[in-house]
C-alpha cells in the first residue's frame, strides 16, 4: 500500500514498505510524482515488481514513469529492470560505474531496443532535470557499493539514502523512529558489516549537512522523520567504525582442513 509521505500542490512523495513477502529482505520503495512526471528509487527485484506496478498504477500512470533510478547495482535494488525497460518508457539511471554491468540483467532479445536508456551519472553526482524540479544524485560511494549514490528531493526535503541508515525490524516499517537510541541496535551490525569505513561515513555526514532534509528513507525499516531525527543519525554515522576499520588479519585466513 502506497503511504503519501509529502505533498505540496502536484509534487507527491510515495512510499511503499510492505511489498516483499517471502524470504527477501524487507525494501522500502520510493515513489516521486511531479504534475505528470515521476521517478521510481529502489524497484528492488522480481519479488517486488507485480506488487510495485500495481501499487503505483493505484497512484500514477505507470506508461508516464521518467526515471527508474537505482542507488546501486545489488540483487534487492535492480533486477528487475528488464521489466520496467519493456513496459514503461522510463530512464534508468545508476552510477556510471555499473552502467555497463546492467546489461547483463537484460534478455539478448532487447538488448538493442533499450539502448540509450540505460544511463551513467557521474562519480561526483548530478542534478537531474524532473518536471518543474530535480533531482539530486549525491555521491555516497563505499556507502556500501563502489559506486554508490543516493537522492534529494528539494520539494518535498527528503532525502533516499539507500542502504545507509537501514534497519532490520521485525514490523511496523512503516513507522518513523521515535526513540533514536533504542533503533542503533536494529541498525548497528549491518552499517558495521557493510558499510566501506569511518573516513567516508564523515565525508558523507558533513555533505548531508549542507542540505536541508525533513525526512530521511532508508532501503530497508524505518525512516527518520524531522531535522533532529535525521541529526541523531548523522551524529551516530560520523563516529561508527565499521567496514575496513575493524578487520585485521584474523579475518584473512585461509580455511583450516576439518
Ligand atoms: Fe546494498
Ligand atoms: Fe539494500
Amino acid at each position: 500500500m502506497a503511504e503519501t509521505i509529502f505533498e505540496a500542490g502536484d509534487h507527491k512523495v510515495y512510499l511503499f514498505t510492505d511489498l516483499v513477502t517471502g524470504e527477501g529482505i524487507q525494501s522500502n520503495q520510493l515513489f516521486i510524482v511531479n504534475g505528470s512526471h515521476s521517478a521510481l528509487f529502489d524497484p528492488g527485484g522480481n519479488l517486488t515488481y507485480q506488487p510495485l506496478n500495481m501499487a503505483i498504477s493505484k497512484v500514477s500512470s505507470i506508461k508516464a514513469l521518467d526515471y527508474v533510478i537505482a542507488t546501486h547495482q545489488d540483487p534487492d535494488i535492480i533486477p528487475s529492470l528488464d521489466k520496467w525497460l519493456m513496459y514503461t518508457d522510463a530512464k534508468v539511471l545508476v552510477s556510471k560505474l555499473w552502467e555497463r554491468f546492467l546489461p547483463h540483467l537484460i534478455p539478448a532479445f532487447m538488448i538493442e531496443k533499450v539502448q540509450g536508456r540505460i544511463v551513467g551519472i557521474p562519480d561526483k553526482g548530478a542534478r537531474i532535470k524532473f518536471g518543474d524540479s530535480n533531482i539530486i544524485a549525491l555521491p555516497a560511494h563505499f556507502l556500501h557499493s563502489v559506486g554508490n549514490l543516493h537522492f534529494y528531493d528539494p520539494v518535498g526535503k527528503i532525502l533516499f539514502s539507500g542502504d545507509v541508515g537501514a534497519s532490520l525490524v521485525d514490523k511496523d516499517h512503516d513507522k518513523p523512529v521515535d526513540d533514536f537510541e533504542a533503533h542503533v541496535e536494529n541498525m548497528e551490525g549491518f552499517h558495521k558489516r557493510y558499510m566501506g569505513s569511518n573516513k567516508v561515513c564523515r565525508l558523507w555526514a558533513s555533505m548531508i549537512r549542507e542540505l536541508d532534509v525533513e525526512i530521511m528513507v532508508p532501503q530497508h525499516g524505518r525512516l527518520f522523520q524531522g531535522k533532529a531525527m535525521v541529526e541523531n543519525f548523522l551524529q551516530w554515522f560520523e563516529q561508527l567504525e565499521c567496514g575496513i576499520d575493524l578487520v585485521d588479519q584474523s579475518d584473512y585466513r585461509v580455511p583450516k582442513r576439518k
